[in-house]
């Protein structure tokens, strides 16, 4: 199980510190799939690499079964079972994709195994296996390496960032399978940070981070149908009347010409 209480993280800004997220709490039991979404810029990410430990909290602290581990190293993080696939997945100039995989899982691979991961993100091990993880690769096909990174780990607690982000309808489509066959090992807690529909689908729980600060959050079946009404929009505080002047009356139809 991950608590937060009371999380908040803040950063130096040009106009002083800038609070990016303000009195995060939850809990997240053992077997659920919590998906994050909410506005660009409104904190998944940051919240994201304070549970991994990349950032440290301001104030509050973070729990990972029973222990406090706010301030726990992201490899001490890693130990404890908690991994993190980056919505900007880094890359590794020199490191065969191969050798990644066997880094995650601890242990050498054969190209069947390596197959077994790779495979679930839509990449076939025989053409990709001895590439090196780097600039050299697209950035979908970036991302898709990483999301097999971590599904090699097999981490207790998952944490993927916009896994959709960059990859073809294709490869998204068996990406949402390999989530849905994921929910079934009832010791993994997994937490996406998504913005398609296909990937809240799958949610126990879904929650909405804007502005630093929880939402909403609840069951699936509680949250989703308000997301998906036309006239959702968590963040901006402008009056339509304002947005009308900018945007045009056609407000679905975007920018006036
Ligand atoms: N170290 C930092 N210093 C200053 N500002 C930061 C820092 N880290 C994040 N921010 C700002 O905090 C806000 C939240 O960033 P974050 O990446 O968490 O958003 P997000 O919800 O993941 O957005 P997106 O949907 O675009 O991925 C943004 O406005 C970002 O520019
Ligand atoms: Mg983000």
């Amino acid at each position: 199980m991950l608590e937060l209480k009371n999380v908040s993280f803040s950063a130096a800004g040009a106009a002083g510190r800038v609070e990016i997220l303000e009195d995060v709490s939850f809990v997240l039991p053992a077997g659920r799939i919590l998906v994050i979404t909410g506005p660009n810029g409104g904190g998944k990410s940051t919240l994201a690499r304070v549970i991994m430990g990349v950032e440290t909290p301001t104030a509050g602290q973070i729990y990972w079964q029973g222990q406090d581990i706010t301030a726990l190293p992201i490899t001490q993080r890693a130990k404890l079972g908690i991994g993190y696939a980056f919505q900007q997945p880094p890359k590794f100039k020199g490191v065969k994709i191969r050798r990644l995989l066997e880094l995650a899982g601890g242990h050498e691979m054969g190209e069947m195994e390596c197959c077994a991961y790779l495979s679930k993100v839509g990449l076939c091990a025989q053409d990709y296996i001895d590439r090196d993880a780097d600039a050299s690769l697209s950035g979908g096909e970036l991302k898709r390496v990483e999301i097999a990174t971590l599904l090699a780990r097999r981490p207790t607690l998952a944490i993927y960032d916009e896994p959709e982000a960059g990859i073809d309808l294709w490869s998204f489509s068996m990406l949402v399978e390999t989530f849905k066959n994921l929910r079934q090992d009832e010791n993994q807690s997994i937490i996406i940070i998504s913005h398609q529909e296909r990937i809240l689908q799958l949610a126990d729980d879904i929650m909405v981070i804007a502005n630093g600060t929880i939402t909403q959050r609840g069951p699936r079946a509680q949250v989703l149908p308000g997301l998906q009404a036309d006239d959702y929009d968590p963040s901006c505080p402008a009056p339509a009347s304002w947005k009308e002047v900018h945007l045009g009356n056609d407000a679905k139809g975007g920018a006036r010409v």
